[in-house]
């Protein structure tokens, strides 16, 4: 039987230490480089913290799987058994350029359930975790459940492309939510609206494309608040593909589905 309290433990231990790292790094000059296109960046930090969790999750667990944004985990096929999904940071564009408003990110998951989350706000030191039937805490502080809100009264975070021309959705689908809700808001980092959303700072947040290591963590954050996750269709996500993505508040979330995304 997995000892999910032990993996809990080091799993903490583990993302403290690469926080520090981390903020240590803001003294060093970066070595920055792009990615897919000019504005997809990474740099050494992101694959040093990515290889600092490798080392220490392939020293304690040889049989877990590891998938990892940078690359360094495995190439997984399938989820089954224990698989760490690894953002080493989420939001690099703010890591760059703000030297704050990312977070590493970490979702631990049994046969492609979720069943621990962490998300870590390295600059102000705020740990968002839980596990899977436990509830969830921000450092020593336990969420609350998450209450109904209106969508006349809700602040959720969306990205201004989605609301221009773009490939991925039409702008006059989400242009009257823009104007009904009560603010938008964008963070830059998937991860950390995720942790916003089961904290109650953000009631919704919804995006066309991330990646699994975007999700991961946040996903078991959300639902142990009772926060509904799930793409823009309204179907439930498979942590192996990219996906589009839709996590609010119970009522809030099915609103949003089939008031404005899904009209009809
Ligand atoms: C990105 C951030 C960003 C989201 C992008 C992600 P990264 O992750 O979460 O907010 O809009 O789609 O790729 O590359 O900074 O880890
Ligand atoms: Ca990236
Ligand atoms: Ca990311
Ligand atoms: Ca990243």
């Amino acid at each position: 039987m997995s000892n999910w309290s032990e993996m809990d433990t080091y799993a903490k231990q583990w993302i403290k230490e690469a926080g520090k790292k981390v903020r240590e790094s803001f003294q060093t000059e970066l070595n920055i480089q792009t990615k897919s296109n000019r504005n997809d960046l990474v740099t050494n930090i992101d694959k040093e913290t990515e290889q600092f969790f490798i080392e220490k999750i392939r020293a304690v667990y040889p049989n877990h799987k590891i998938l990892g944004e940078e690359g360094f985990g495995d190439e997984l096929e399938s989820l089954d058994g224990i698989v760490w999904i690894i953002d080493p940071i989420d939001g690099t564009m703010n890591f760059v350029h703000q030297q704050r408003n990312f977070a590493i990110s970490i979702g631990v998951y049994e046969n492609g359930t979720g069943i621990l989350g962490y998300i870590y706000d390295v600059v102000h030191d705020e740990l968002y975790h839980g596990q899977k039937g436990k509830g969830a805490y921000m450092n020593d502080y336990a969420l609350p459940k998450l209450e109904a809100v209106k969508v006349e009264n809700a602040v959720i975070a969306l990205n201004a492309l989605w609301v221009t021309e773009n490939r991925k959705i039409d702008p006059s689908i989400l242009a009257p939510l823009v104007r009904d809700v009560r603010a938008t808001r964008s963070y830059g980092s998937a991860a950390l609206e995720m942790a916003f959303v089961a904290s109650g700072r953000l009631d919704a947040y919804l995006t066309m494309r991330l990646a699994p290591w975007d999700i991961a963590g946040g996903k078991v954050l959300i639902e142990e608040v009772g926060g509904v996750v799930t793409d823009l269709k309204g179907n439930e996500l498979n942590l192996l593909n990219k996906s589009s993505l839709l996590v609010g508040k119970p009522r809030l979330h099915n609103r949003i589905l089939y008031d404005y995304l899904n009209k009809g």
